[in-house]
């Protein structure tokens, strides 16, 4: 018997929230709706519905995907934009400025520069509540089209090595996907700075649950022995201070020198934005998936969209 799912007025907060059956039908969802797009179809199954995008940090590929999804799905939105344009000028706390738009629309996307205000905002808010990445803590949505282009571009899920590259310890994609990597079996090797390693707690839990992960700070040996490598930004603005930030960036950049280490046919992911972590010249390697993994989030935020309404 196929499984039911329902997944209407669910919150999407954390990496770790879902089954593998509940993940593989957000992706199926999504390769649907891909396909819908490409033929043309002008869809309409969000009409009449409004959705909210609140960014209290700096956001392209989150922010714009959302906005072109929920549009794409033929909802309407509405957008926080910066803080100069809001009472966030006049000092309103972001949860009553959530509190005020949970009452405008039927489902907001929000992200927030402090780890834990997605849980909080789920709790304040009638309406679901996509978490946009919730300071260093988790960014369950990319952690969904990060597989659903590891799908894509390997053909399968599960069974895999994958590296997970630079910025452990801030970086909270490589926190969301790690968990979806153990749940599919995949062995995870984290390489970085000692001083950038994967928070002890997560690396804990997911051995806990059964994960096969080594740490390293050798990134050839890492790379020829993984499919997927999974670079991260060494992110400036979660630094303490400028000079813990100045002794560990640039630490590892993938060039095509250190890509002639990797196993043949790796494919290479990279939530976006970059710095110099993979340098321009990598990206006319066919493996680079990095922009395709962005041009996917928009299928995959469709799906979640059409699902946590209960439209689809
Ligand atoms: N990957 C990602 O979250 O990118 P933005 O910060 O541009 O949204």
């Amino acid at each position: 018997m196929e499984p039911v799912f329902d997944f209407k007025g669910r919150d999407v907060i954390n990496g770790y929230d879902f089954t593998n059956q509940e993940l593989c039908h957000i992706m199926d969802t999504a390769m649907i709706y891909e396909k819908r797009v490409k033929s043309g179809e002008a869809i309409k199954d969000l009409e009449g519905m409004l959705v909210a995008t609140l960014f209290f940090e700096p956001s392209t590929r989150t922010r714009l995907s959302f906005n072109s999804a929920i549009q794409r799905v033929g909802a309407s939105t509405i957008d926080l934009g910066n803080a100069s344009v809001s009472s966030q000028a006049k000092g309103e706390t972001w949860q009553d400025t959530l509190r005020t738009v949970d009452g405008y629309v039927d489902a907001i996307v929000m992200r927030h520069p402090e780890a834990g205000s997605a849980i909080e905002a789920a709790d304040i808010a009638v309406h679901p509540l996509i978490n946009g990445g919730d300071g260093s803590r988790q960014h369950p949505t990319q952690a969904l089209l990060d597989i659903y282009t590891i799908r894509k571009e390997t053909g399968h899920l599960g069974g895999q090595t994958i590296t997970f590259l630079g910025d452990l310890k801030y970086g909270r994609t490589v926190h969301s996907l790690g968990y979806f990597m153990q749940q599919f079996g995949n062995k995870m090797i984290f390489a970085s700075p000692e001083e950038l390693k994967m928070p002890e707690e997560i690396t804990k839990e997911l051995r806990d649950k059964g994960a096969e992960i080594e740490e390293t700070t050798d990134v050839k040996d890492a790379l020829s022995r993984s499919d997927i490598v999974y670079v991260t930004r060494v992110q400036r603005e979660r630094f303490p201070d400028q000079a813990s930030y100045e002794a560990v960036k640039g630490s590892y950049i993938l060039d095509n020198e250190l890509l002639s280490y990797a196993k043949k046919g790796i494919t290479i992911m990279h939530p976006l934005p970059r710095v110099d972590e993979i340098a321009v010249e990598v990206d006319s390697y066919e493996g680079a998936a990095y922009f395709r993994q962005a041009h996917n989030g928009m299928y995959l935020r469709m799906a979640l969209l059409g699902l946590v309404t209960g439209r689809i």
